[in-house]
């Protein structure tokens, strides 16, 4: 591709081993064919469905993912706390209490960081995730406040701007990507698990989707085993879940760059 532009893919939550498998076989495929420069992948559901060991991170990036991004469950293994606090391509939502980047024993931080600046053919990349405060249990600081004094340091480093927006809620997904229309080359959200189908360039050339889907079996409820969720939502009571197994995708979109203008000029939906 041309030197005057990036393209760049990003991918839903990769879930279980199942989702770490397919990354494994077919991302290297998916870079070469569709020339992707940098990639970044939701990683919150890596480790077993939730959470994000080192070991499960490890593979990932020698997959060929640049970048992972997490969510609210990228917190539930503990055992990942240290690695999370210290790995600079590991990032979780920045609007979590406290953003220190350093876990100190006996105090109450969320360890990592959620916004950090890569570099890829010359050209400055940041990459911020967040997460949203509908429908979500973690009363998190405001995602629209966070993301603009982030956006404001990336146009201070002539960098372009890439957002994971971890949410339930499409309308404050939709919401967020407005106010950073300009602003942001992309805001793709994640969480979900479930690809939408309203990719767009906004008006003023941020490239969004409300949710990138999920890299993991594809007949499943959200990665989960299908048989054992329908059981849950019968009986309701907390039945123990399984991951499921089968045929597995990679969803996500495909972000082209303007490096000159720092701008999209287009997202492509990719399940693959
Ligand atoms: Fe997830
Ligand atoms: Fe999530």
């Amino acid at each position: 591709m041309d030197d005057a532009f990036l393209r760049i893919f990003m991918g839903g939550d990769i879930f279980s081993d199942a989702g770490i498998d397919v990354i494994e076989k077919k991302l290297k495929n998916l870079r070469q064919k569709y020339s992707i420069d940098f990639v970044i992948c939701n990683g919150e559901n890596a480790s077993g469905g939730n959470g994000l060991l080192e070991k499960d991170a490890i593979r990932i990036f020698k997959a060929g993912v640049d970048v992972i991004t997490g969510g609210n469950h990228i917190f539930e293994k503990r055992d990942g706390y240290p690695f999370l606090a210290t790995e600079k391509r590991v990032l979780r939502p920045q609007n979590y209490p406290s953003g220190v980047s350093i876990l100190i024993e006996g105090e109450e931080e969320t360890p990592g960081r959620g916004f950090d600046f890569f570099e890829c053919n010359g050209k400055k990349i940041a990459v911020l995730n967040l997460q949203g405060r509908e429908y979500m249990a973690a009363s998190l600081d405001c995602p629209f406040r966070t993301a603009a004094s982030c956006a404001k340091q990336a146009a201070e480093s002539d960098a372009l701007l890439f957002i994971d927006f971890h949410a339930e809620s499409n309308e404050e997904k939709e919401a967020l990507a407005l106010f950073l229309d300009g602003k942001a080359v992309a805001v793709c959200g994640t969480h979900t698990h479930v690809q939408t189908a309203d990719e767009r360039i906004l008006p003023k050339g941020t490239a969004y989707i409300t949710d990138l889907g999920m890299s993991g079996v594809a007949d499943s409820v959200i990665g989960s085993d299908a048989e054992i969720v329908i059981k849950r939502n019968l009986m309701q009571v907390l039945y123990k879940m399984e991951n499921a197994v089968g045929e597995t995708v990679i969803q996500g979109a495909i972000i082209t760059v303007d490096k000159g203008k720092n701008c999209a000029i287009s997202i492509e939906r990719i399940q693959f």
